[in-house]
């Protein structure tokens, strides 16, 4: 049994990875299961949320109930999330979103041959960023991934994004995997959610969330 802390609230929420396109057969990608996102998506459900669910490709089922918006590029979810987020009460970013778009993709399949080749590179638009920098924001949560100084990158990533809470995980123990451990850092500081199933870890961060935004929004 979940208590339903979160009934009539809307939770928006982004995952897995972006795809951006090279050619009509190529892209460059980050790696993410999209798992930890879509376990969030279900501990939110059974929270008794509203969720809307934009995601980057991947194959994982929709948790039932979920309202799913299948993405595959940066700007297709920045868009996405743009549509949604006027109605949101808790936006929580787990999506690992590409850094670049590729400038000048070609429409064909690009022949290889002896010469080098070149990619444009621009840098995406930050879609946490953008939301958590509306004149008026929902509940953000933000991840980071870091694969070395975890606590003090992500410490500095939330207060960059300003950020309510930001979730921290390791990059060697969280990709793919079908446990995680992870910290979560706010106004009160740090503490650890030690290794434990996706599943479980995700309900215990939209637990934490549901607290934080209920302290956020006391009348
Ligand atoms: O990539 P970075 O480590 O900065 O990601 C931290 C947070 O920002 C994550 O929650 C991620 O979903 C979000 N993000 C985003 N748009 C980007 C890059 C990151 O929403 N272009």
């Amino acid at each position: 049994f979940q208590p339903k802390y979160l009934k009539g609230k809307k939770v928006l929420i982004t995952a897995g990875p972006t795809f951006e396109r090279i050619d009509a057969v190529r892209g460059i990608t980050n790696s993410s299961s999209g798992k930890m996102g879509f376990a969030i998506a279900r501990a939110a459900l059974e929270a008794g949320a509203e969720v809307t669910l934009v995601a980057g490709p991947t194959s994982l089922k929709t948790p039932v109930g979920a309202r799913r918006l299948d993405v595959e590029s940066s700007k297709d979810m920045l868009a996405a999330v743009n549509a949604a987020v006027s109605k949101t009460d808790i936006f929580i970013s787990v999506a690992a979103v590409a850094d670049y778009y590729v400038l000048n993709p070609s429409e064909q399949k690009i022949k290889k041959d002896a010469h080098i080749l070149t990619l444009e590179l621009a840098p995406n638009p930050d879609i946490l960023a953008n939301v958590a920098g509306l004149a008026d924001p929902p509940f953000c949560v933000g991840f980071a991934a870091e694969s070395e100084n975890l606590l003090e990158y992500g410490e500095q990533k939330r207060r960059r994004k300003k950020l309510p809470l930001l979730v921290a995980n390791q990059v060697q123990s969280a990709i793919g995997a079908d446990d995680n451990e992870v910290f979560l850092l706010d106004d009160h500081g740090q503490h650890k959610l030690p290794r434990a199933p996706k599943q479980e870890i995700a309900r215990a961060i939209v637990q934490y969330t549901a607290k934080l935004y209920h302290e956020y929004h006391k009348p």
